[in-house]
């Protein structure tokens, strides 16, 4: 198996010794790449910094042309980058299918945008001082992107830094995640088919602590890190006076309202929440995590839950049928597990689940569990709900905000009303209503409050976040 290249400054390079890309199902090795050497990294950023100001200046057309074409060949390539998403993260093909779906419309979005990427014309003469007067406001790339990219979406979130960045005419350097780079480096080999300067973008192989580095760097002056809030926090402290985009984690909750009483309304909350508890064995930041459901309705609605819970299968994630394979290590898995016996052990019971079998833990569901249980408080990252009985929305709402995180949430509701009353009091960055927490479109808005980060991505957001704005004045104008 030969040795993927990483990219540099836009060429593809080797580094130094071998890293092992293992399959999380069966540990079989996917793929083999090498480490940035020092002297590389260091390349990558001067490689960046060098062409900042020629980047900026690109026509849009030039910009819209290069996302363009990483989006179609995304799409064009559709089925083999799904199958090395599975292979390097465990993530079952059907969903890993849908990651190259959005990866594609996330290129493509941004191509969009960055036609359309115009500023905006703001008249001054309203007051007599000002007449003749008006402002141009255009927004100008704050400097080189650092994207810190997680292993839950080895494609998508990476295209979630690199398309805004591209798309504003900001060089970009990636550190993907170590247990996923080869999605990634999939995803340089295309953008080193476009026109696009090199030193644009490189994709370096690091190990985390090498990180630190890269964000110390003055010459990289955005920073947009996916991953832990521990991670996210000493990043923000370390670099203060840098532009920092913290997309960290959350305990996704989902309440069942009164008013989504019928037989159907339940089955159909039943299966979106089992579904999207453990689509990727539950490592989406957005992944349903604890349900709070009316009380009257609890009793019907808990055997809905776990009929469609059992129903999921799991097993081999290259299976088109599979629904939730493993998690991405062994301690990962361990982890969940520990976290599920601490529950039970506080008085939990386990309504449907099972044991851990190396890397995959069964879909589990517990009720009646502690309000102060790390499956409640913290986030699991892990095929695991809680479900427990609410007296009513106001009640709801506040489990529902009785958490550190505050990324999304889910509200079945068919009430207008109730939907604004959420939208109104749920302290998160995103207020799902008929659905479960874990929707998102890649254009829209998507971040968190509280815990869950600073910043907002979602291509157009990203690209605000990646510039600033930069006021034209004009005098003497007859307006
Ligand atoms: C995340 O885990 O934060 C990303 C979720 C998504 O893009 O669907």
């Amino acid at each position: 198996m030969e040795s993927v290249p990483f990219f540099v400054a836009g060429r593809a390079v080797h580094g130094e010794g071998e890293t092992t890309v293992r399959h999380p199902y069966d540990g079989r090795v996917v793929g083999r790449t090498s480490v940035a050497a020092a002297d590389q990294v260091e390349a990558a950023v001067a490689g960046a910094a060098a062409v900042a100001a020629e980047v900026a200046a690109l026509p849009a057309h030039v910009r819209a042309a290069a996302l363009d074409h990483v989006s179609g060949r995304l799409a064009e390539r559709a089925d083999e980058v799904a199958e090395l998403i599975t292979a390097e993260s465990g993530k079952p093909v059907k969903w890993a299918r849908v990651e190259v779906t959005r990866a594609v419309s996330t290129f493509r979005w941004a191509a969009e945008e960055a036609r359309r990427f115009s500023g905006e014309v703001q008249r001054l003469d309203t007051d007599p001082a000002a007449t003749g007067r008006l402002a141009l406001v255009r927004r100008v790339p704050r400097g080189p992107v650092l994207g810190i990219t997680p292993f839950n979406f080895p494609l998508n979130l990476v295209a979630h830094k690199v398309a805004p960045a591209l798309a504003v005419g900001a060089p970009i350097v990636v550190k993907p995640a170590p247990a996923t780079p080869l999605t990634a480096l999939l995803l340089g080999e295309l953008l080193a088919e476009t026109d696009l300067p090199a030193g644009c973008f490189s994709v370096l192989p690091l190990p985390n602590d090498r990180a630190a580095d890269l964000v110390a760097d003055p010459r990289l002056p955005v920073v947009s890190f996916t991953g832990s809030g521990p991670v996210g926090t000493a990043i923000r402290r370390a670099v203060p006076d840098k532009h920092v985009t913290l997309e960290l984690g959350g305990n996704a909750a989902v309440v069942i309202c009164e008013d989504w009483s019928s037989d159907e309304d339940l089955t159909r909350a039943a299966g979106r929440i089992a579904t999207f508890a453990n689509y990727q064995a539950g490592q989406s930041c957005i992944a349903v995590q604890r349900v709070y459901v009316h009380e009257w309705l609890y009793d019907g609605f808990l055997p809905r839950l776990v009929a469609a819970v059992r129903a999921l299968r799991s097993g081999d994630p290259a299976d088109p049928d599979t629904d939730v394979g493993p998690l991405i290590d062994e301690a990962a898995a361990s982890r969940v597990e520990q976290w599920v016996d601490e529950a039970v052990a506080a008085g939990a019971e386990i309504a449907t689940g099972g044991r851990r079998t190396g890397t995959t833990y069964p879909p589990t569901v517990l009720t009646g569990v502690p309000r102060d249980a790390r499956v409640n408080t913290d986030e699991v990252f892990g095929p695991v709900l809680t479900v427990a009985p609410v007296a009513g929305t106001d009640a709801a709402f506040a489990a529902v905000n009785d958490s550190g995180y505050g990324l999304q949430a889910g509200v079945f509701t068919h009430d207008l009303r109730t939907a604004f009353a959420a939208h109104r009091a749920l302290a998160v960055g995103g207020v799902i209503i008929g659905d479960v927490p874990s929707y998102r479109a890649d254009q829209m808005p998507y971040g968190g409050v509280k815990g869950s980060g600073v910043g907002r991505e979602g291509v157009r957001s990203a690209m605000d976040d990646y510039t600033e704005p930069r006021v034209l004045v004009l005098t003497g104008i007859d307006l």
